[in-house]
């Protein structure tokens, strides 16, 4: 069991603990072995798909929610990429976001049962200082780390209930707010595509924009939200910044989780735009 510790650098101390502990190989079933996607590891400090916007899309096309996981253990090479990212994600956005892998008991209760959730055995914790912007920042940054998982060939689930949360808290630094958790492993599927929303549903204005503001809010449709609620707005402003780039405003909806599906939904906008053809109205930081 490998729980995010406390302290400043939880996720220093957890790349140390999960280099020092062999992994349990396991007995691997061949035939899922050879059915499952495998992509090569990204190098130390980069993601690839920030300047490949193909492979951006085509993992926001595969990713789905998936609550079901098998025995298959996570490999060393794939934690310490993800443990990459949520470094990174945790220096960019002012989080304390951790890896717990081999930490079954999070997911171990009646409420988890009930909400299909099954051996989940490894999950991404996402807290930080309480502050006016960290819903927003767990969003961007916490999908930044699902995207990578899918990329590595794992599946995600982000989880606002289901799970034990004082356990999960217990686990944190003095002061920390637990905002939510995703869990990660190799799904006993690849879950299936949401409903979605139209273009016009969820931005304005609806005719005469540029085709990047369109491949942005497709972008964003396909971004998890909980309860699929796909509450927030997008807006093409009609104004400029300085540079001439087009300002898009993003807007959460209603709810408790809407402020995190907004920065969910702000990554694949991104992703989907290309982040040189716009500039924010909101900076997320
Ligand atoms: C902020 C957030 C909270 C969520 N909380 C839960 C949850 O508590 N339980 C659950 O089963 N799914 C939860 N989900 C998963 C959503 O139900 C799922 O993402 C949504 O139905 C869209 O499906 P997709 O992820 O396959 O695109 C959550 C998703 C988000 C983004």
């Amino acid at each position: 069991m490998n729980m995010c510790g406390k302290g400043d650098a939880p996720v220093e101390e957890q790349e140390q603990a999960s280099q020092a502990k062999p992994q349990d190989q396991g007995e691997r079933d061949e035939s899922q072995e050879a059915a499952r996607p495998r992509h090569a590891v990204p190098k130390p400090g980069s993601v690839p798909w920030d300047e490949d916007p193909e492979t951006a899309m085509s993992l926001m096309l595969s990713r789905h929610a998936v609550r079901s996981f098998t025995d298959e253990p996570i490999d060393q090479q794939t934690r310490e990429a993800l443990q990459r990212e949520v470094r990174r994600g945790n220096e960019a956005g002012r989080l304390h976001m951790c890896l717990a892998w081999d930490e079954p008991e999070a997911f171990d209760s009646r409420l988890a049962h009930y909400g299909n959730f099954s051996g989940v055995h490894n999950y991404l914790v996402i807290a930080g200082p309480a502050d006016k912007g960290l819903e927003a920042r767990a969003g961007y940054f916490g999908e930044r780390v699902v995207l990578l998982a899918q990329q590595l060939g794992l599946n995600s689930c982000w989880v606002a209930m289901s799970y034990k949360r004082r356990l999960v808290r217990a686990s944190l630094p003095k002061g920390d707010r637990l905002v939510i958790v995703v869990a990660l492993g190799h799904g006993t599927t690849e879950g299936k595509m949401h409903p979605c929303k139209s273009v016009p549903q969820v931005s304005k204005p609806a005719i005469n924009v540029p085709a990047w503001f369109t491949r942005g809010v497709e972008a964003a449709l396909l971004a998890p939200t909980a309860m699929n609620q796909q509450g927030f707005w997008i807006t093409l402003t009609g104004r400029r910044d300085l540079q001439s780039r087009d300002i898009v405003q993003i807007q959460p909806g209603g709810g408790p989780c809407a402020k995190i599906d907004a920065g969910i939904a702000r990554l694949h906008f991104e992703l989907g735009a290309g982040e040189k053809n716009f500039a924010w109205q909101d900076n997320l930081l």
